[in-house]
């Protein structure tokens, strides 16, 4: 048996009448650029996430970077954020010409441990940016609370989160402005890249609504020097048809990850995600942790299973970021992980024999 990481046959199926028709749509109208198919994804997904704005954009990075120009952060500001995530979580704030500053997850939610910010805060801490990761909220209460009595923003990298919640709120409401990716593996992904900035605060959603638009406000005047970084009208179709079943879609992941749990309950030698009880994890991501991981990782790909690894190099010790010079040793929790961890086949229409599959040969593996 072969298992593919991601399957996206099925999910192409549940949509592909209605994409032909609205591409049709599309084309008579001639609006692909900021078009119509647009706007109104804009206000679906925003009211998804319960806020009243969304921004369309090129990519989650982009997203994470206008966030970041609307408040204005620059040369000699930093941002709080985990080192174990994916290095756009970083990249946003380089690009700001700001500096990353980081503080190590907690070793249960892989997220950034509140318990461990006070400390990293300074004078020129301008945002904190917690990481929903793998598709379960950080600890957002406690972030706020510290956010709060220093008067910092919060940015949510909610690029792995789409409908995940948190004490029953919705991911992308729980800060000041939040980031979305819809790159195609992403629990709602797009037929090529996309993201989206959403927020109840006017003045970031204006700002970004100019910055993602060359800073354009009218046809002809530039108030300040924004960028291309649009949504695709087409992109956005097919992402309102598929918002549709993300809910359908986000349950049949967690009936799965249940059926790994128990797959794999009781083998001592692999560790299982921890979904707490206050949040709704989407499992965008099925991450496991297993002492011989290279190992197992290498001989699944040989028996036919496509496996992954996020991440194997945590941000600060990525030689992008060699400037920093930090070592081994600064983030422990997180280096751990990069050590051990293990992304399985995760999509929400793969079949319990595929599952059972992946386990046979896990449980045989973690033994050798
Ligand atoms: C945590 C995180 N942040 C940011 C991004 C960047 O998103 P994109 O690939 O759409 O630029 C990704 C995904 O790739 C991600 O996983």
């Amino acid at each position: 048996m072969k298992v593919p990481f991601i399957d996206f046959t099925e999910q192409h199926n549940t949509i592909k009448s209605n994409i032909a028709v609205n591409l049709e749509e599309i084309y008579k109208r001639g609006d692909f650029v900021l078009g119509k198919a647009a706007r109104e994804f804009e206000d679906e997904f925003a009211k998804y996430c319960d806020v009243k704005y969304g921004v369309g954009v090129n990519s989650g990075t982009d997203a994470l970077y206008l966030a970041v120009s609307a408040l204005d952060i620059n040369v000699g500001d930093e941002v709080i954020i985990p080192p174990f995530t994916f290095i756009a979580t970083a990249l946003c704030i380089s690009y700001a010409g700001a500096t990353p500053v980081f503080v190590d997850i907690e070793d249960e939610t892989y997220n950034l441990d509140p318990k461990k910010l006070k400390k990293a805060i300074t004078k020129n801490t301008k945002a904190i940016l917690p990481v929903h990761l793998y598709g379960q909220s950080a600890n957002m209460d406690e972030i706020n609370e510290i956010a709060k009595e220093y008067g910092i923003p919060v940015i949510e990298d909610a690029a792995q989160a789409h409908g995940a919640t948190y004490k029953g709120k919705k991911i992308g409401s729980l800060g000041q402005v939040a980031c979305f990716s819809f790159y195609p593996t992403k629990g709602l992904g797009a037929y090529g890249d996309g993201g989206m900035v959403v927020t109840n605060n006017k003045d970031i959603y204006e700002k970004v609504k100019m910055l993602r638009d060359y800073g354009r406000e009218g046809r002809y005047e530039h108030k300040v020097k924004g960028y291309n970084s649009r949504l695709d009208t087409i992109q956005a179709a097919i992402l309102s048809l598929k918002l549709k079943h993300l809910d359908t879609w986000n349950k049949m992941r967690a009936d799965n990850a249940e059926y790994y749990a128990q797959c794999l309950k009781g083998v001592k030698e692999i560790l299982t995600p921890i979904a707490k009880k206050d949040r709704q994890h989407v499992y965008q991501t099925y991450a496991i942790r297993v002492k011989n991981r290279d190992f197992v990782c290498a001989e699944m790909q040989k028996r036919g299973v496509d496996v992954l690894i996020h991440y194997p190099i945590p941000v600060h010790l990525q030689e992008a970021y060699s400037e920093l010079k930090h070592k081994k040793g600064d983030f422990g929790v997180s280096e751990s992980l990069c050590a051990d961890v293990l992304s399985l086949p995760m999509f929400p229409h793969i079949k319990k024999e595929q599952i059972e599959f992946v386990c046979d040969n896990l449980k045989e593996l973690v033994k050798k």
